[in-house]
């Protein structure tokens, strides 16, 4: 295949990578996801997305909806996101996302969407299911296979939609011709799955709605505070590390994303420790951890039209490869292209 390259993507590979503007980043996305893109950004050639059409796949107010987008825009950068060196674009705003996506869900076997957990786990709490909702991991696979990402950093929960975005290149590369390229998942080694707070059998997510559930990335410390002393631990008095339950495993290991400690230091510190000063340290880690984010959001919010020109270049920048990318999958399926 003959790559035309416009000269913004140099040779180095490529990372791709998205968010949902929903509901507040919480400190899942981020050990999950942003601490992981923030660190690969510079040995990668990286696109971050604001997936603002994978949102719209269950009901969102508009007025909030815009308001969300910038927020999240916002808190990459905040996180540590390097404007000058990687893209961060509202998914919208290229609409060869939304192009590829109708290339690619002609190509797509329904009972591959109808077997994803979370389409199961989503459509399972709807009264009417959106078109959208099943189209959601085709749309993902566009994102990421129309600047053909070497690499994905995301969260466990993504894992499913990862295989079958392979499987979609695969499928395409099988019935068109070598396009795709395969992209590997890069999960973080530590918080590749952090818990809810109240409940930690289940994953830490924006839509729970009980307040002691998830630590926003813009939480006052004294509501970090709190909620992570009133966290569900387990019946023991004090940490066992051998017999510790999932609540005192996911604080743990909280504890370990935002320190960077090693298993050995974890292990030295908190063995025999009791649960109150287990959940200070824990907090003062979060807190820390935090803080220089939730100063930089205030300013990046406090200075007009700073973020959307950092939106509207990073867009600038990626469409040229994100249409030849799109131009050479219609040639292949036979498409009229001008
Ligand atoms: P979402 O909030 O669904 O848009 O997720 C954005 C990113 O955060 C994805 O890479 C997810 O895998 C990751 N993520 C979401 N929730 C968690 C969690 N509880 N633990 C770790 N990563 C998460
Ligand atoms: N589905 C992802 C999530 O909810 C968000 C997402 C959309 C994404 N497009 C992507 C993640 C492309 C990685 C790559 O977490």
């Amino acid at each position: 295949m003959k790559e035309s390259r416009p000269s913004y993507f140099s040779m180095k590979p490529r990372v791709l990578s998205g968010i949902q503007p929903t509901g507040s980043l919480h400190i899942g996305n981020y050990l999950g996801a942003l601490k992981n893109w923030v660190r690969m950004q510079y040995d990668y050639e990286c696109v971050f997305c604001i997936v603002d059409l994978h949102a719209i796949t269950l009901y969102q107010d508009p007025k909030e909806l815009k308001q969300k987008i910038e927020q999240t825009a916002a808190i990459f950068l905040a996180a540590g996101i390097d404007p000058k060196v990687s893209s961060v674009v509202v998914q919208s705003t290229v609409k060869e996302h939304a192009e590829l996506c109708w290339l690619l869900t002609c190509t797509t076997p329904i009972g591959w969407l109808e077997r994803m957990t979370q389409f199961k786990d989503k459509s399972s709490k709807q009264e009417s299911i959106s078109d959208g909702l099943l189209q959601y991991p085709v749309l993902m696979a566009a994102d990421i296979l129309l600047y053909k990402a070497n690499a994905v950093p995301v969260g466990e929960d993504q894992m499913q939609h990862l295989e079958l975005t392979r499987d979609i290149a695969q499928r395409f590369n099988a019935m068109y011709g070598e396009t795709f390229v395969m992209p590997e998942t890069k999960l973080p080694t530590v918080g590749a799955r952090v818990m809810g707070l109240d409940d930690p059998t289940k994953k830490m997510s924006k839509s729970e709605t009980n307040p002691g559930h998830a630590i926003s990335l813009l939480d006052e410390p004294s509501v970090i505070r709190k909620k992570i002393m009133r966290a569900t631990t387990d019946s023991n008095p004090q940490v066992d590390l051998e017999t510790a339950g999932p609540g005192v495993l996911n604080l743990l290991s909280i504890h370990q994303a935002f320190t960077g400690w090693t298993d050995e230091q974890v292990k030295q510190h908190f063995q025999g420790l009791r649960y109150g000063d287990l959940k200070k340290t824990v907090a003062e880690a979060v807190v820390a951890g935090l803080e220089p984010i939730q100063q930089r959001y205030l300013q990046i919010m406090a200075e007009p039209g700073y973020l959307q020109g950092v939106l509207r270049e990073a867009a600038e920048r990626v469409r040229p490869f994100a249409a030849e990318t799109v131009r050479l999958v219609k040639d292949r399926m036979g498409i009229y292209t001008d």
